[in-house]
């Protein structure tokens, strides 16, 4: 097939995981004889530098353009203080492109349970769960701003959903829950936030079109514990684009590294954007000591959601999983080699 891939690489060791994952695909496409078609764009820090705007318009048409996109990473403390920051392009980028769903697997490899946070016999009940975040609504694009109040100065930002957009992020989750152990668990504040009572309401309306799946109702603080205490309880986890964001980072801790979780944020139309849960890790950039391993499984989710090739991902993913039993890594897994390197083992395995 033919796909239009669009490149966004960014800052600190995005460049570098975004052509560990084009090497990916490049030997994807060669041995499956496929037609890919790479462009890169600029976005993040990287693109203050060059044009004075974190999220350029060139940007944005070519990511209209594209088939889809894979992103590195956003931010550094060089642009801390720029009038526009990095992140407002990743924020930018997934309300332009109308990606609502935030799809984060945490699955454990075998090698990785040594690396994981958790206790031995609690890893060892398994743990394959996936965060679907809400993306473009909530307290990231709600009402903010400062004003003067009778104790000086305040500062604030609202949490607005609305009905449609708690449904359409919903049935995703039950969607995919439907091709898994068919359990979605809504993780909220319903005891405090009123936003979250209506996502209570409305994603109870909407369990009555899938029968096959059960639903569970889990306090956000509580969801904190029992993700600790016992991942293996969890299959598809429904929340918020905040509660996802915070929760997503507690997943990549127990299943060993936040370098090898991949995301894919889908949304309106079928042009996916796809990027590692991980930050641009200044401290790293530069350095081939990046985990390529996010970036690449992203890859393969992108093979899957937004080009059906299920063959061609699963054997990106069996690649990865053969590279990691065989002892290899990065030193955030507690390997030795350098993100070249440990491309090169990935790439020999497809
Ligand atoms: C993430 C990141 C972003 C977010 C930041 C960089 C704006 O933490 O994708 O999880 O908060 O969504
Ligand atoms: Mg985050």
């Amino acid at each position: 097939m033919k796909a239009r891939i669009l490149l966004l690489p960014g800052d600190g060791i995005g460049p570098e995981t975004v052509l560990a994952a084009r090497r990916v695909l490049e030997c994807v496409e060669k041995r499956f004889g496929h037609d890919f078609d790479f462009s890169s764009a600029l976005i993040g820090g990287a693109a203050i530098d060059a044009c004075g705007h974190p999220l350029p318009e060139d940007t944005v048409r070519a990511a209209h353009a594209a088939d889809a996109v894979l992103l590195g990473a956003v931010g550094g403390p060089k642009w801390d203080d720029a009038p526009v920051r990095p992140e407002a392009a990743l924020l930018g980028m997934r309300k332009e492109l109308g990606l609502y769903a935030n799809l984060r697997p945490a699955k454990l490899f075998p090698a990785l349970k040594g690396a994981s946070a958790l206790k031995p016999e609690i890893v060892e009940r398994g743990i394959d769960l996936v965060t679907v975040r809400e993306l473009t609504g909530g307290i990231y694009f709600g009402e903010h701003g400062y004003r003067t109040g009778s104790a000086g100065r305040e500062a604030f930002d609202t949490e607005c959903y609305a009905e449609l957009e708690i449904e359409r992020v919903a049935r995703i989750a039950y969607e995919l829950a439907e091709k898994r152990s068919r359990k979605v668990c809504l993780v909220d504040k319903a005891n405090v936030l009123t936003s979250s009572r209506l996502w209570r309401k409305v994603v109870s309306d909407i369990n009555e079109d899938y029968p096959s799946v059960q639903l569970d109702m889990m306090y956000v603080d509580n969801a904190a514990m029992q993700l600790a205490l016992d991942p293996s309880q969890f299959d598809v986890i429904l929340t918020s684009n905040l509660f996802g964001d915070i929760l997503s980072d507690l997943t990549a801790a127990i299943v060993g590294s936040i370098g090898v979780m991949p995301s894919a944020s889908l949304g309106a139309t079928t042009v996916g954007m796809y990027e590692a849960i991980h930050g641009s890790a200044p401290a790293l950039a530069g350095l081939d000591k990046a985990d390529p391993v996010g970036t690449i499984l992203s890859a393969a989710m992108m093979l899957r959601l937004s080009f059906d090739l299920d063959e061609e991902a699963t054997a990106v993913e069996n690649a990865v999983a053969a590279v990691l039993d065989a002892g290899l890594g990065t030193p955030d897994i507690g390997g030795t080699l350098g993100t070249i390197k440990m491309t090169d083992e990935i790439i020999s395995r497809i």
